[in-house]
């Protein structure tokens, strides 16, 4: 780590604009509709990388998306422990663990400098963090924390996707100075340290999904299931596929052995 750059002055922005609070509760209220279509693929994304670590140790970069993807899917999860650098945002993970039989550890911590010893964890996992954070520095620490075998899955924003450049522009104040979504470039740091898959979701059910929710389609109706069906397809299309409102990743370490 000696020679790893982190900018000490980008960390302390994230910290300050957490701790101040963002809220996203109305955006995600409008946006909700187009998750939802894709929601029951995203949990079998989730289920199927996990199954394997049993029992595991699971690590989340953030401190609120284990409250779904390890208390709400069920994962059978040994340990879990969960970072974030606002205070605020840690706060709001112990709040929900209050309710929950899964009771993370939640530790103050910056995602480019893991306090945690080398091949600790089994997965490691977040949603809509890797791009708050300089991608080279954390995927190196996230590899490093991670047991030869073991798996990391993330979902992030693409930065391709017209709808979602007009949501971003839309909403200014629910966004930190440094955030930046997924470019091409940051898809191949992945592919530099893990075998990775990505798996982009939301494309035309972006745009759809929230007309369907002004004009009061049924959840899960007959239009929301074309749309689901339309952008299973339009995902698969070389070229456009990176057009989606966000990406899943999953990358395993390779095994010291492989
Ligand atoms: C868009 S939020 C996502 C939070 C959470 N995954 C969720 O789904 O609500 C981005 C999170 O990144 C955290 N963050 C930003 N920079 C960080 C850093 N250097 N280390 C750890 N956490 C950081 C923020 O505090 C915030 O909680």
């Amino acid at each position: 780590m000696d020679n790893i750059h982190i900018d000490e002055d980008r960390v302390a922005r994230e910290k300050e604009a957490w701790n101040a609070g963002i809220d996203r509760e109305r955006l995600e209220k409008i946006l909700a509709r187009s998750a939802e279509i894709w929601s029951g693929d995203v949990d079998k994304i989730i289920q199927n990388a996990f199954s394997p670590y049993e029992n595991g140790s699971f690590l989340e970069i953030g401190s609120a998306s284990w409250a779904s993807w390890i208390h709400r899917l069920k994962t059978p999860a040994g340990s879990v422990h969960c970072i974030n650098i606002s205070e605020a945002e840690l706060e709001h993970g112990r709040d929900m663990a209050k309710g929950t039989e899964v009771k993370p550890e939640f530790h103050i911590m910056d995602a480019h400098q893991l306090n945690f010893p080398d091949a600790s964890f089994d997965a490691v996992f977040g949603k809509a963090i890797l791009h708050h954070l300089d991608y080279a520095v954390a995927l190196d620490e996230i590899e490093r924390v991670m047991k030869p075998g073991g798996v990391m899955v993330f979902m992030e924003p693409l930065d391709m996707n017209p709808v979602g450049w007009i949501v971003r522009a839309a909403t200014p104040d629910m966004r930190t100075p440094d955030e930046i979504p997924m470019r091409l470039r940051h898809l191949k740091l992945f592919e530099e340290r893990f075998e990775t898959a990505f798996h982009p979701v939301e494309m035309a059910s972006l745009p759809l999904g929230i007309l369907g929710g002004i004009l009061g389609a049924k959840p899960d109706g007959f239009f929301e299931r074309f749309v689901r069906r339309l952008d299973r397809r339009l995902v698969k299309i070389p070229g456009l596929r990176l057009c989606a409102r966000s990406t899943m990743i999953v990358g395993r370490k390779p095994r010291d052995d492989s």
